[in-house]
C-alpha cells in the first residue's frame, strides 16, 4: 500500500484549494519522502495554460505556501505534474482523452497504477464529473480508484443523499474520501491518543464528573473572496455539521476496540446518532445565531458581512451560530455540550473545554477559596498547540489559600517540531487508502440531520436583529444568554 503506483487527478487544478493547500502539500510530501517512487500528478481545468505556465503558476504557490520551499527540490518535483488538460469538464471527450492520457503515464512503470481523483471543484459540478467517470469507465483504473470530495458535501441531509447515491452508482464506500481537513489536524487526531492511550481520564470521562463541555471555533477574518459560497452556506453548514460535529465525537465517542478505520468510524457515528433530536419548537432554546456589522479587528477597521463583496445589502446568512447538545446514551446524559463559532471574532481560538463538577464536599475554610475555579482541562487545537489541566493547589504561606494552578503540555516544548499541515497527512492517507480520518457517508448524513432543523426553523424565521454583533467581539449578546441560563459562561481565557 505505502508504495503504489499512483496517478493524482486534480480536476479544478488551476483553483485556489490546488494553489494554496493541495499542491503545497504534495509538495512537503515529497521534501519528506512519503509519496510513492511511481507518483505523477495530471491537473484538470479550464483555463487555458500550457504544461510549462502551469508548473510556474504552482511553483509560485508552493512557494508561497510550503514550509520549506528549495528551488532544486522543485524542479525534481514538478516533473510529477505530468500533464495539465484544459478541460470542459460536461464533454465526454475530456473523459476519453483523460483516459488515454493517464494509460500512457501508466506504461512507464512496471506496476500498474491506481488512479486518484480529486476533485477540487464548485460543488454543482460533482455529479457532472462523477457521472462522467462512470461513462468512460475510468473508475477500472489498472490497481485501485478512489475519489476525494471535497466539503461542502451537500446542502442538506436531502442533498447530501443524492450525492452518496450519485457517488455510489460508481464507486464503493470504500473508495469514496470525503475530506474534513480538521481531522488531519495534529492535534485534532491527539484527542484519540489522549483519551485512550492514557489511564488518567477515561474513568472520569462521564456525566458522573464532567459538569458539560464548550467547544469554540473562533475566526478573526471574515468572508473574505467567499461572499457567494458563504451566503448559501452560513456558519451552521460551513463550521458545525462537518468541523465541530467531528470534534464533539472524538470528545465523546466510546472506547475503540481497534484503530481499524471503520471501527473507529463506527464509535463516532454512534455519537451522532445519539445527540438528541431537536424538535422545531425549542430551536430558539438551544441555538443562536449572529451577523457581524462593523468593528475593529487588531486595531484595524473592518466592514460589516452586509458590506462584503458577493453578499446582499440584506443578507440573513449567519455568521455565528451556537448551539446547545445533549447526547443520550449512559455515558453523557445530561451533559451539555455549547459548541459556538463565528467568523470577526475577538481572536483566533479553536478550543475544546472540559469542565469537572464540583467536588462533592468542601472542607476549606471559606476564606481559602476567594480564588476558586472548577478544574478544567482545555485542548488548544490552534493557533497554541497545548493540553492544560487547571486544579487547585495552596499558596506557600502560613495561612491556608488556594489558587488556580495550570499544568501545560505543549506540543512545541515537547516534540521540538512543528505539526504537518493537515492537508499532507490527508493526501497521505488517501495515496496509502487509509479513510479513518474521511467521513463515512452515514457520518455526513448523521451530522445533517443534527443541524437540519435548525437551518430550517432559521430559514422559515428571518432573523430580524441582523447584524447583532460587532467585528471583534465575542459574538452576539444571545450567546451569553445562552450558556448563562444554565449557570455557567463561555471559558474565554486565563485559567
Ligand atoms: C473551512 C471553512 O472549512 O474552514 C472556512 O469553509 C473556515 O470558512 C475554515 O475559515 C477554517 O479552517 P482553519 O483550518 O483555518 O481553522
Amino acid at each position: 500500500h505505502q508504495n503504489a503506483a499512483t496517478i493524482f487527478i486534480i480536476f479544478g487544478g488551476a483553483g485556489d484549494l490546488s494553489w494554496r493547500k493541495l499542491f503545497p502539500a504534495l509538495y512537503s510530501l515529497y521534501r519528506s519522502n512519503w509519496l510513492p517512487e511511481n507518483f505523477a500528478i495530471v491537473a484538470a481545468d479550464r483555463k487555458s495554460m500550457n504544461l510549462e505556465e502551469y508548473r510556474e503558476h504552482i511553483r509560485n504557490g508552493v512557494e508561497t505556501f510550503a514550509p520549506q520551499y528549495d528551488s532544486s527540490l522543485w524542479s525534481c518535483f514538478s516533473e510529477k505534474i505530468e500533464s495539465y488538460l484544459i478541460a470542459d469538464l460536461s464533454e465526454a471527450a475530456f473523459y476519453e482523452s483523460l483516459k488515454h492520457t493517464l494509460e500512457q503515464i501508466g506504461t512507464k512503470w512496471e506496476t500498474k497504477p491506481n488512479w486518484i481523483f480529486y476533485l477540487a471543484i464548485s460543488p454543482s459540478l460533482i455529479k457532472t464529473v462523477v457521472s462522467q467517470i462512470g461513462i468512460a469507465q475510468l473508475f477500472l483504473a489498472p490497481a485501485d480508484s478512489r475519489i476525494v470530495v471535497e466539503k461542502p458535501y451537500g446542502h442538506d441531509l436531502k442533498s447530501a443523499n443524492e450525492l452518496d447515491q450519485c457517488l455510489g452508482r460508481v464507486f464503493k464506500e470504500s473508495q469514496i474520501f470525503r475530506i474534513d481537513h480538521y481531522l488531519g489536524k495534529e492535534t485534532v487526531q491527539n484527542i484519540l491518543a489522549l483519551r485512550f492511550a492514557n489511564a488518567w481520564w477515561e474513568p472520569i470521562w462521564d456525566s458522573r464528573y464532567i459538569d458539560h463541555v464548550q467547544i469554540t471555533v473562533a475566526e478573526e477574518v471574515g468572508v473574505e473572496l467567499r461572499g457567494e459560497y458563504y451566503e448559501h452556506a452560513g456558519a451552521l453548514r460551513d463550521m458545525v455539521q462537518n468541523h465541530m460535529l467531528q470534534l464533539l465525537c472524538l470528545i465523546a465517542m466510546e472506547p475503540p476496540v481497534s484503530f481499524d478505520s471503520d471501527e473507529i468510524r463506527n464509535k463516532k457515528v454512534d455519537v451522532l446518532h445519539a445527540v438528541r433530536k431537536i424538535i422545531p419548537d425549542e430551536v430558539h432554546q438551544i441555538a443562536v445565531r449572529g451577523q457581524y456589522g462593523r468593528g475593529w479587528i487588531k486595531g484595524k477597521e473592518v466592514v460589516a458581512y452586509r458590506e462584503e463583496p458577493g453578499v446582499k445589502s440584506d443578507s440573513s446568512t449567519e455568521t455565528f451560530a451556537a448551539i446547545k447538545l445533549f447526547i443520550d446514551n449512559w455515558r453523557w446524559q445530561n451533559v451539555p455540550f455549547y459548541l459556538r463559532t463565528g467568523k470577526r471574532l475577538a481572536k483566533r481560538v479553536t478550543q475544546i473545554v472540559v469542565t469537572l463538577k464540583p467536588i462533592p464536599h468542601q472542607a476549606f475554610p471559606a476564606r481559602a477559596l476567594d480564588q476558586w475555579l472548577p478544574n478544567r482541562m482545555i485542548l488548544n487545537i490552534q493557533p497554541e498547540e497545548s493540553i492544560s489541566l487547571v486544579f487547585h493547589a495552596k499558596i506557600p504561606g502560613p495561612v491556608i489559600r488556594l489558587s488556580p494552578v495550570n499544568l501545560q503540555f505543549k506540543y512545541q516544548e515537547a516534540f521540538k517540531k512543528g505539526s504537518p499541515e493537515a492537508y499532507e497527512t490527508l493526501l497521505r492517507d488517501v495515496i496509502i487508502g487509509d479513510g479513518t480520518l474521511f467521513m463515512r457517508a452515514d457520518q455526513a448524513q448523521a451530522a445533517w440531520s443534527i443541524v437540519d432543523p435548525i437551518l430550517e426553523f432559521w430559514e422559515n424565521t428571518p432573523p430580524i436583529d441582523f447584524p447583532n454583533y460587532p467585528a471583534g467581539s465575542w459574538g452576539p449578546e444571545s450567546a451569553q444568554v445562552l450558556i448563562a441560563k444554565d449557570g455557567k459562561s463561555w471559558y474565554e481565557g486565563g485559567y
